[in-house]
């Protein structure tokens, strides 16, 4: 049995020395990170250092090559899967519905965690598809297929899926791709609004540095598979690390309506015109 103090001391949800590979050379190596319980941690990196790589591992959508993936002060493979979906959700970076699938379809498939062999489809199953169809704006499109779906909206009927499971901890793997930024916004706010409301802990990956800094509590940079700076935004995000991440320079100043770091990349020619002003 799992007690409280079990679960300060492990945290929600933590990678233990975790080398994970598709057969070949590892692309996570040996890596520890304890996801903060309740926090919202924003996974950044550039592209291939290993990001959905973690996540899957996360979820047990991957078995490590080496290490363990430990939920809720268990090892997660002694888990059932139900169990299992019920404590964490996860939104894949491209998830695919079955062909003809309606939204709705889509959005009660999250419940499934929820129905035992004995217990048939309840009112609470009904109130959370419609309050996740609502809060997504989807309730119009409930009937649509989701491949006759726009990107965005897509985008939307999968997280409201997601959401739908209403697991305590919810991987979310690029959750504003193909989003216009007012939806990008909307979704991060809800996703706010649920840790913040509920305590969810969340975990997502986000290519946008701003909204990280902003949204994020706990930000983790992903180097080539290892972390190369975890902590808060405004302790973290800085012009060396972007360059160190990401092989881009940029400035770093205060966004002027949240204080959160703002980063502005600098364009090839205007870093080659600062590291001339500037001799590193
Ligand atoms: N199914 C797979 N089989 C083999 N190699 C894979 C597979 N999935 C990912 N990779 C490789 O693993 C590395 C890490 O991929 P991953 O998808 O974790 O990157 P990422 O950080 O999420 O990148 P992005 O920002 O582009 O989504 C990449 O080099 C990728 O080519
Ligand atoms: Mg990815």
């Amino acid at each position: 049995m799992t007690t409280s103090h079990d679960r300060a001391l492990t945290g929600p949800l933590e990678g233990r020395a975790l080398t994970l590979d598709y057969g070949g050379q590892p692309i996570v190596d040996g890596l520890d990170l304890r996801i903060p319980a309740g926090a919202v941690t924003v996974l950044v990196g550039a592209n291939g250092c290993g990001k959905s790589t973690l996540l899957k591992a996360f979820a047990r959508l991957l078995r490590p090559r080496q290490g363990v993936v430990v939920l809720n002060g268990q090892d997660i493979r002694s888990k059932p899967t139900v169990q299992v979906a019920r404590e964490l959700a996860i939104l894949p970076q491209t998830p695919v519905a079955p062909e003809g699938l309606t939204v709705q379809q889509l959005v009660r498939m999250g419940r499934y965690p929820h129905q035992g062999w004995l217990r048939q489809w309840t009112r609470e199953d009904h109130d959370k598809v419609e309050s996740v169809l609502a809060a997504t704006g989807l309730a119009e499109f409930r009937d649509r297929p989701v491949d006759a779906l726009s990107g965005g909206q897509r985008q939307r009927a999968w997280i409201a899926m997601t959401l739908a499971q209403d697991a305590d901890i919810l991987l979310l793997d690029e959750p504003t791709t193909y989003l216009d930024l007012a939806h990008q916004i909307d979704v991060l706010d809800m996703i706010d609004g649920l840790n913040a409301s509920l305590g969810k802990t969340v975990v997502m990956v986000l290519h946008d540095l701003n909204l990280a800094a902003r949204y994020g509590h706990h930000l983790v940079a992903l180097r080539q598979g290892r972390v190369h700076a975890q902590g808060r935004p405004v302790d973290i995000l800085n012009e060396a690390l972007v360059q160190q991440v990401f092989g881009l320079a940029c400035r770093i100043v205060p966004d002027p309506v949240y204080g959160s770091p703002l980063c502005i990349p600098l364009d090839r020619r205007q870093s080659a015109r600062r590291s001339q002003a500037v001799p590193s």
